[in-house]
């Protein structure tokens, strides 16, 4: 028997149907509610709404479960490289030994952006936020791209090699343009987090030799960071998608998303937070108390999430890679002690505890950036990076999706009754 929900509105039953995904989460599917009840649905930030099916990333926010096409994320973590769990998230399926070598010679063969991309370098000014920057190019990008047909599947492998290489490359270079360093071509004989951090940080008297400890704990940032489900900036990506735009377009958009604050912005936020802490001499059980004084309106970044009720499993795995980075490089970071205390504080008490707040992937990423020596204003940067095989995938499944309508939520409007327009005088 069909599972329906049954609605009684105006003295009138509607049933309506009721969708069963693969881990038994259960969704009312309103999709004709309107034209049968003339009601709309309201649900402030969509806390309560499923936008679509999904077929990449599983989570369960209260036994802190994420999944990677049903692979555990403590079962990829430190096991799969981020190119990877790039193909995995992107085609559905661990790559086969041709698939990754024929994927990591697209990277590679893919690894420079156009040269006249890099005028557009000099006319960004020294203190351009870096984010700005990658939205821009990523954009610029699709204008330098002999176009693809995205109906053939090995010219959208081509495609997603293009923007995931590309992007580290664009990254970089924003980086260097922001220190008045000349940008560095990628290493033909590197590989991806390798490479990354070859033209971050060589110059053209010196060679870096990314140390294999950093070039691993970047492989583990990137992977945690990778996809997760319909959170903010990957539902932008869908948005823009859902009109047919294109691959860059559309992820260009989700780095805007993610630039906030309270979403990929957390990782800047956090290091500022842990930085006032140190600098303020106030102890943490002082911030925590500033924290939950609603008047100081502070929050305390790095925890809390809409979906985790219960511990983010990228936080556990990020605080061990935090203290093995540090430990492997003898670095002595007196914000990782305050963000362990803070983590301490607030796990024990009742305010974090009843509204089920704990640290995120934000709280100890932070920690590990810094000790690979990249700026704070690089850190939303790396996130953008790590997420760009989510968009990529997600932007395929809308793509690919031969029912896909353009994303179109409706409004209660709360405005002004008609009004009559007035002339200038009887204003
Ligand atoms: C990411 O969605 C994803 O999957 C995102 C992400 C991903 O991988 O894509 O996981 C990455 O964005 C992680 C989140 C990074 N952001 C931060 O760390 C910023 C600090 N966190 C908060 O702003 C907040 O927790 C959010 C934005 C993450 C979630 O916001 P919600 O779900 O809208 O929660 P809410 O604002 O409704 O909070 C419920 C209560 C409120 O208190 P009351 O009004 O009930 O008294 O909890 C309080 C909030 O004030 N609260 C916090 C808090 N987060 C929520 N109080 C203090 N510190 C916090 N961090």
């Amino acid at each position: 028997m069909e599972h329906t929900a049954r609605l009684e509105l105006d003295g009138q039953s509607h049933d309506l149907p009721v969708v069963e995904g693969t881990e038994h989460e259960l969704a009312i599917d309103i999709s004709k509610l309107r034209s049968e009840t003339g009601y709309i649905t309201l649900d402030d930030g969509y806390g309560n709404t499923g936008s679509c099916k999904s077929a990449i990333t599983f989570i369960d926010g209260d036994k802190g479960i994420l999944r990677y096409r049903g692979i555990p994320i403590e079962e990829i973590a430190g096991r799969s490289s981020f190119m990877e769990t790039a193909w995995l998230i992107i085609f559905g399926k661990l790559p086969t030994v041709e698939d990754r070598e024929r994927f990591r010679q697209l990277l590679t063969d893919n690894s420079m952006m156009h040269q006249s991309m890099r005028k557009h370098f000099d006319g960004f000014p020294p203190n351009a936020p870096p984010m700005a920057i990658l939205s821009a190019m990523i954009n610029t990008l699709s204008m330098h791209e002999p176009p693809l047909d995205m109906e053939d599947e090995s010219q959208l492998e081509e495609a997603a090699a293009r923007l995931l290489s590309k992007v580290r490359t664009i990254a970089a270079a924003a980086y260097k343009s922001s220190v008045g360093e000349p940008m560095v071509y990628p290493r033909y004989d590197y590989k991806y987090a390798q490479n990354f951090l070859h033209m971050m940080f060589s110059v053209p008297y010196r060679e870096y030799e990314p140390k294999a400890e950093v070039v691993k704990a970047l492989n583990l940032f990137l992977v945690l960071h990778a996809d997760h489900e319909q959170n903010c900036s990957t539902s932008t990506v869908r948005m823009v998608a859902s009109s047919k735009a294109n691959m860059y377009a559309s992820c260009a958009a989700g780095v805007c998303a993610l630039w906030g604050p309270l979403h990929g912005g957390a990782n800047v936020a956090v290091v500022e937070m842990l930085q006032e802490i140190k600098e303020s001499g106030m102890n943490v059980s002082e911030y925590v108390a500033k924290v939950k004084d609603k008047e100081a309106k502070q929050k305390l970044m790095g925890f809390g999430h809409r979906v985790y009720r219960n511990f983010d499993p990228r936080s556990k795995i990020l605080k061990k890679a935090a203290d093995d980075m540090l430990e492997a490089m003898h670095i002595d970071d007196p914000l990782l002690d305050i963000a362990r205390e803070l983590e301490e504080a607030a796990l024990s008490d009742d305010y974090f505890i009843e509204r089920k707040l704990y640290p995120n992937v934000d709280f100890y990423s932070g920690v590990i950036l810094r000790a690979m020596g990249l700026p704070l204003n690089m850190f939303t940067v790396m996130f953008a990076i790590g997420r760009m095989p989510g968009w990529i995938a997600n932007w395929k499944e809308v793509h690919d999706d031969p029912k896909g309508r353009i994303y179109r939520p409706r409004q209660v409007y709360v405005g002004n009754p008609q009004t009559e327009w007035k002339p200038r005088e009887e204003r």
